[in-house]
């Protein structure tokens, strides 16, 4: 794993940038995993600002809530539309979010599986996390094997994000992920992790154990993991000496 530690969101939302930027310079028909949740907000308003060309790019969105549809002001179809997609120069039929309203979930997780392989599999997954360490929805006690599926969200994360539907009981209990075996097949996986409230989280999964309690922790398992970290999430982690200064003395054929 390299960890990237920045004194502020922003700065480490540019180091994130400059990877996506990079991909999609050198692969104008990349794949990318893309995250929602507040934490990628930053990243997607400076994808918008660098103009990229977006006509051969496939994207996966890791997740959508179950019984939401792709209209409704708190799904994910509606955060990607807003923050990113009608911004950008992204073909439609490229895009591709979990249907929150499929009236068969197996099958649909399936077929999501499927577009995903004919596609050529994921170039790029950038994630957030949760405070619990989930990645996707993937929750806490999730199979590591996990595929694209149906999940129950804790009563956390249903706090957590019970904002976006204003009061905690208008928020679904389901929703469909991509599973964890699902992420691990991206060539490269980006997390993102902003503040405090993520310490805990950013530390189990970087150096705790690999834990179905921490989902993020299979993450040590990928051959390929970078995590962009601002100090107050990083402030958990007993190697950070050590990642500031793999950093800045990198060697010029590794930077970007
Ligand atoms: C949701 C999303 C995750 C995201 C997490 C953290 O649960 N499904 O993909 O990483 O929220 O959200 P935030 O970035 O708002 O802290």
């Amino acid at each position: 794993m390299e960890i990237i530690i920045q004194p502020t969101p922003e700065a480490a939302t540019d180091v994130a940038a400059q990877i996506v930027a990079q991909l999609l310079r050198q692969k104008p028909r990349a794949v990318l995993g893309l995250p929602t949740g507040s934490t990628p907000l930053l990243l997607y308003r400076e994808l918008v600002r660098m103009k990229l060309n977006w006509r051969g790019v496939t994207t996966f969105n890791l997740d959508e809530y179950t019984g939401l549809s792709p209209e409704h002001p708190a799904s994910y179809h509606s955060f990607m539309r807003e923050n990113l997609f009608r911004h950008i120069n992204i073909v439609e039929k490229n895009i591709h979010i979990p249907d929150g309203m499929t009236g068969n979930v197996p099958a649909f997780c399936k077929e999501y599986e499927k577009q995903i392989r004919r596609a050529g599999g994921i170039d790029l997954q950038i994630l957030g996390i949760g405070a619990d360490g989930h990645i996707g929805f993937n929750e806490p006690s999730s199979s590591l094997a996990s595929r694209t599926r149906m999940k129950t969200l804790t009563v956390r994360t249903r706090q957590d994000n019970a904002k976006a539907f204003g009061k905690l009981t208008q928020a679904p209990h389901h929703v469909i992920t991509m599973g964890i075996g699902t992420i691990m097949e991206a060539r490269h996986c980006l997390l993102l992790a902003f503040g405090k409230k993520k310490a805990r989280a950013i530390a189990g999964a970087v150096e705790g154990p690999i834990t179905a309690m921490n989902p993020a922790s299979a993450l040590q398992l990928h051959p390929k993991v970078t995590v962009c970290l601002d100090e107050a999430a990083a402030s958990a982690l007993k190697m950070k000496r050590y990642y500031r200064w793999v950093f800045d003395n990198k060697p010029n054929w590794q930077k970007f």
